[in-house]
């Protein structure tokens, strides 16, 4: 049996720990409706906004830097039926190149925050100027809550669940660390995966996330040729405030 890695898991752990996510997908949704349906997706992972997106008849190129959750989109949608059209590239957000454009630039639940630094975000956000059309749409999901305490968390048991696909049960230990100077929380996620069968393999997925707020957010935007036209603190459009769990911001393509 050839082993396995967070990729294999993802669909089934967020559906494990988030639910369904209707509140994202109609968010999203509300988005590409308002704003046009020729959509740039950053950090489309295994495609749980893409494929609701595309099934709404949205033109997604959707791109992610693991390859491992791309060919699980990849095989998802190799027998959806949609309306849309959907391209798939290997790509990093730091750095990239389509030679298209776009009406509109989406990064779904703290993707942005993957990037650590000033110099990544900045890179990040000049790339994505380039790929949009003139007046097209910006929006960022970002996680309001990074640092919140404690700063360190032990490892700790998150679950321990059967999964039916993989016939193997699984075990989810999770802990966490705070650079509170850098603004970055660093997650250790160990998994332990017990096969029906008798075998036992192990595997970690690490994440490190950076914690921005909206006044960093305004200055990076501005500096990159952008203007936010909207906040909002949840999906379901609520207002925007320091204690808000999301931090959502819809910027604007300014100039040529
Ligand atoms: C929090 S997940 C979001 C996945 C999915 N869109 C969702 O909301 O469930 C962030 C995604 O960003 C991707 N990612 C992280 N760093 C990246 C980079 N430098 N370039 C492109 N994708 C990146 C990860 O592989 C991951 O799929």
């Amino acid at each position: 049996m050839n082993e396995i890695g967070f990729a294999d898991i993802c669909d089934w752990e967020t559906a494990l720990v988030m639910g369904d996510r209707l509140d994202e997908i109609d968010f999203w949704k509300s988005i590409t409706g308002k704003y046009g349906n020729k959509v740039l997706e950053l950090g489309a992972g295994t495609g749980c906004f893409t494929i609701p997106l595309l099934l709404d008849g949205n033109l997604i190129t959707a791109f992610d830097i693991s390859a491992e959750s791309l060919n699980h989109l990849q095989t998802k949608t190799e027998t959806l039926e949609y309306g849309g059209e959907l391209k798939i590239v290997h790509a990093d957000m730091r750095d990239f190149y389509l030679a298209d454009q776009f009406n509109i630039c989406l990064a779904s639940y703290s993707t942005f925050q993957y990037l650590l630094n000033r110099n990544e975000q900045g890179h990040c956000l000049e790339a994505i100027y380039k790929h949009l059309l003139p007046e097209g749409i910006l929006c960022f999901d970002l996680d309001n809550d990074i640092t919140c305490l404690p700063e360190n968390m032990p490892l700790t048991k998150l679950y321990s669940e059967y999964n039916k696909e993989i016939q193997a049960n699984i075990t989810l230990f999770t802990s966490w660390n705070t650079d509170r100077k850098a603004g970055i929380r660093n997650w250790y996620d160990r998994y332990e995966v017990k096969y029906s069968a008798g075998r036992y393999i192990e595997f970690t997925n690490n994440i490190s996330l950076k914690a921005v707020n909206l006044e960093e957010m305004t200055n990076l935007l501005e500096e990159a040729g952008f203007q936010i036209i909207e906040t909002y603190g949840d999906y379901d459009f609520s207002e925007y405030s320091e204690s808000t769990h999301r931090l959502i911001i819809i910027a604007q393509k300014t100039g040529a």
